[in-house]
């Protein structure tokens, strides 16, 4: 197998592969080790890349098929398989992707079958903040104890889109919209990872709001404690971005945020990312 040079990132998670130019037709033995490192360390990081979108959409199908994004207005006119995260003005108003990700989340888990991968390009960031942090949910699962693993084990959540706080500040009809195409769907609380048989946790702060079967207010204290359980400090990884970097994360071990930790209202900070995502397996 194509050996990578890998550095560790965190404890928790995360590696960059160095010495690697993802632009590239990567051959296949450097795929399956991509897809390995990918399993082992859950985030992959690539710096100092140069990716036109038609490159970074021929990289991420070496992985396995493109999901179909279904936010249609937030997507890049000429190459819809990428979803544009910017706070760059939009015919003079504000981003409505400017806030995207800033709950703890896991991507898609509002459709019924949530991305396996995404594939984040920074083409634009501020000098200071504008990070992501992934939490490993292999780790917080395994640090439960078995009484708990025992009673969270079999149960659902249902995902409801609309629950997003964040919606009251965006364009009404787009988010009207987006809520419309989306209704809720229930996902298993704990997961299976299909490569490496793990189980991981399946949380999103706000939009996996109820346990089924029970009430917002008997689910809330059960889903806290496993949200602050889940991204506790050791078990995360803070990722500081430089534009040319790609963040390939595995959507099925980790969740990820995207804090406030920059002034948006200072036009020197800019912040503007392509993000691709690969279609999943059925969850089990
Ligand atoms: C996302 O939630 O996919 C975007 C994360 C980010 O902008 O850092």
């Amino acid at each position: 197998m194509s050996a990578l040079s890998i550095r560790r990132l965190s404890d928790a998670l995360g590696a960059e592969v160095e010495d690697i130019d993802i632009a590239q037709d990567l051959s296949g033995e450097t795929v399956v080790a991509l897809r390995q490192a990918l399993a082992d360390h859950c985030v992959l990081l690539f710096r100092g890349q140069s990716l036109t979108p038609a490159q970074h959409i021929a990289f991420t199908k070496r992985f396995g098929p493109l999901q179909e994004l279904t936010l249609a207005s937030y997507l890049h006119q000429e190459h819809p398989e990428i979803f544009v995260v910017s706070n760059k003005p939009v015919d003079g108003k504000p981003s409505d992707t400017r806030r995207t990700g800033r709950r703890w989340h896991t991507d898609m888990c509002y459709t019924p079958q949530p991305c396996r991968g995404s594939l984040l390009y920074a083409l634009e960031v501020p000098p200071v903040g504008g990070d992501t942090v992934f939490a490993n949910m292999q780790r917080a699962y395994d640090g439960l104890s078995d009484g708990l693993r025992a009673a969270i084990d079999g149960l659902s959540t249902v995902h409801d889109l609309s629950k997003v706080e964040d919606f009251k500040n965006r364009d009404p009809a787009a988010t009207a919209k987006i809520v419309a195409d989306n209704p809720p769907v229930e996902h298993p609380l704990v997961w299976t990872h299909p490569d490496s048989g793990r189980k991981a946790l399946f949380l999103s702060d706000q939009i996996a709001y109820r346990i089924t079967g029970m009430t917002e207010a008997e689910s809330r204290p059960i889903l806290d404690y496993l949200l602050v359980q889940a991204i506790r400090i050791e078990n995360t990884y803070r990722h500081q971005w430089r534009a040319g970097d790609l963040v390939f994360w595995d959507n099925r071990s980790v969740m990820h945020c995207a804090p406030e930790d920059y002034d948006m209202s200072d036009p020197a900070n800019v912040r503007h990312m392509h993000r691709t995502t690969l279609a999943g397996p059925p969850m089990v």
